[in-house]
């Protein structure tokens, strides 16, 4: 047994689940008008109400406990030090130095960070603005009206979802397009409209050896050349962003045309970095600081407030009591808001490949659930597709409802619309209705009793379905800060109690090394004769419907 199932806290919270099933949420808000006070937290940037998940007071103590016996506190103190607690790559955790507007100097083996960090901003500060004003000259000596971002993953997601939640901040001076997928036909989509000579590309890769970025790049590449009949040309439209220099300046980059970041941000953590580049061109360097500064609030807030009252910590402890405790394998990320259309795809990437593992930090296999599957959509379209299961279905999905305020677009009736639902449905998630219930409301209709007999079971809602609610005041730069962060946050806490490794990534690493050794095979003329059966039939299937 691993020696978080041996922790008290830990044993008392498995008891506790089992008495707490037996509880309906319907009774412990009818039991204390006090309960949304008991459980919510009010932060500059959002409201966030807990109220509606199946805990007591003894719950969150219990939580709490486990939080403390995990030694959450000194685990946070060590990331922010700069200790190298990415033990299994032995590097620090510091994408919360890249958003540190205090002006502490942060000094790790006898290095000032901050100063590097500060020194590339001012490089996004300088590079953005010349683009954006036009003073950053294509090869033939026009300004710069597209910028493509060719990354994958961490450098993709994180700029992408920015770009695409306020982009009613931006004031199109240019137009910022994001390529991730190897798949020719994104890149194809998007070049098809754009002009080599206005047009400059963003090569985003950490490691800068991501076989699907270096094939797009290389596609961009030829592109630009075969209008510009010069390779000097690729100097004026291609910078990289990298903490692998030497092969960026093979790949053909110039040395001043890259972008720095370090070993010690992790690329699903990166878009406070260089990697954020297209956020700062899109948006202006301004906003850009924005959004850093909201999610250092986010940080200050983690660091400092106690336990209690600590918004990454309770959400984290309420995914591992709903996960890890009351059984629940998925949990739905649902926002009420157009801007945020990318959320779901970036928490992701950000929760599932950190903390998506079974080993703990000993290497031993734990025997407890970790973190869920996490999911989602829009809530209005979520709610035409997939809300029956988050309804009626025998499985319970813990949901993050994300809405705002106001809206950044303001459209009559619209808004008041769309809340009504995001209020509507967290209500009735918890609440749900019986049996007695519906049977009442169809006599009150006056449907016969044949037919009441055949339908009320159909429109039973069990209800008891725990959600979290996150109303921000509208979406802006810095609000959009604290709220990834506050899941970034979240992820590091949950990653402590769960003993889990949260900032490496080794389970991406099995399928890309098989890929390449497919793709040499793919491209050798006999075929295959190794792999199991299934993997050897379709390779050869798929090469001799290719030959013909
Ligand atoms: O998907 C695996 C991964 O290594 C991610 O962690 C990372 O964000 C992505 O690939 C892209 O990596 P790179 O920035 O090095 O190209």
């Amino acid at each position: 047994m691993s020696a978080r199932t041996n922790l008290p806290s830990w044993k008392f919270l498995q008891d506790h689940a089992k008495s707490m099933k037996l509880h309906h949420m319907r009774d412990l808000f009818k039991n204390s008008d006090y309960r949304f006070n008991d459980f919510n937290l009010k932060l500059p940037a959002f409201l966030f109400d807990y109220s509606k998940n199946l805990i007591t007071k003894e719950t969150m103590q219990g939580l709490f406990t486990l939080a403390r016996d995990c030694e959450l506190e000194l685990w946070r103190e060590k990331m922010f030090k700069g200790d190298r607690i990415n033990s299994t790559e032995d590097r620090s955790v510091l994408h919360v130095a890249l958003r540190d507007r205090s002006g502490t100097p942060l000094i790790v083996d006898g290095e000032n960070l901050t100063e590097k960090v500060n020194n590339a901003l001012e490089q996004i500060n300088e590079f953005s603005e010349k683009v954006r004003t036009g003073q950053w000259k294509g090869y033939s000596g026009k300004r710069i009206k597209d910028v493509v971002n060719i990354g994958v993953g961490g450098s993709n997601l994180g700029p992408q979802m920015v770009t695409e939640a306020l982009k009613h901040y931006s004031d199109n001076s240019v137009r910022v397009h994001y390529v991730s997928n190897v798949d020719g036909t994104q890149i194809a989509d998007i070049l098809r409209p754009l002009d080599p000579e206005n047009t400059l590309f963003i090569v985003s890769s950490k490691t800068f050896t991501t076989t699907e970025t270096m094939t797009n790049a290389q596609t961009a590449m030829k592109w630009l050349v075969t209008s510009a009949f010069d390779e000097s040309a690729i100097g004026k439209h291609f910078v990289a962003v990298s903490s692998n220099k030497v092969n960026a300046c093979e790949f053909g980059i110039k040395e001043e045309n890259i972008f720095d970041m370090w070993d010690w941000v992790g690329g699903r953590f990166s878009l406070w970095s260089a990697i954020g580049l297209p956020i700062a061109i899109d948006l202006g360097f301004d906003k850009f600081i924005e959004l850093l500064e909201g999610a250092h609030e986010m940080d200050m807030h983690f660091k400092n407030a106690p336990l209690e009252q600590n918004a990454p910590v309770i959400m984290a402890l309420l995914s591992v009591w709903n996960c890890t405790f009351l059984g629940s394998q998925s949990q739905a990320i649902l926002p009420y808001d157009q801007p945020l259309h990318k959320l779901t795809a970036y928490l992701q990437q950000a929760e599932m490949e950190s903390n998506g593992k079974s080993v703990n930090w000993q290497g031993k296999e734990v025997d407890y659930a970790t973190v869920p599957s996490i999911w989602g959509e829009i809530g209005i379209n979520g709610q035409h597709a997939f809300y029956q299961y988050l309804h009626q279905s025998n499985n319970v999905v813990p949901a993050d409802f994300i809405g705002s305020v106001e809206s950044v677009t303001p459209v009559q009736g619209h808004h008041d619309t769309l809340m009504a639902n995001f209020f509507a449905q967290t209500e009735a998630l918890m609440s749900g209705v019986n049996e007695q219930q519906v049977r009442e409301d169809l006599k009150a209709k006056g449907r016969t009793q044949e037919y009441i007999d055949k339908v009320a079971p159909h429109k039973v809602h069990k209800g008891n379905r725990p959600t979290n609610t996150i109303l921000l005041d509208r979406i802006e730069p810095k609000s959009l800060g604290s709220l990834i962060a506050l899941y970034e946050n979240k992820i590091f806490s949950q990653g402590i109690i769960l003993e889990i490794c949260s900032f490496d990534q080794w389970g991406v690493e099995l399928g890309k090394g098989l890929a390449n050794r497919i793709y040499d095979e793919i491209k050798d003329e006999s075929l295959v004769a190794n792999h199991d059966s299934s993997t050897r039939e379709l390779i050869n299937y798929y090469k001799l419907i290719k030959a013909k």
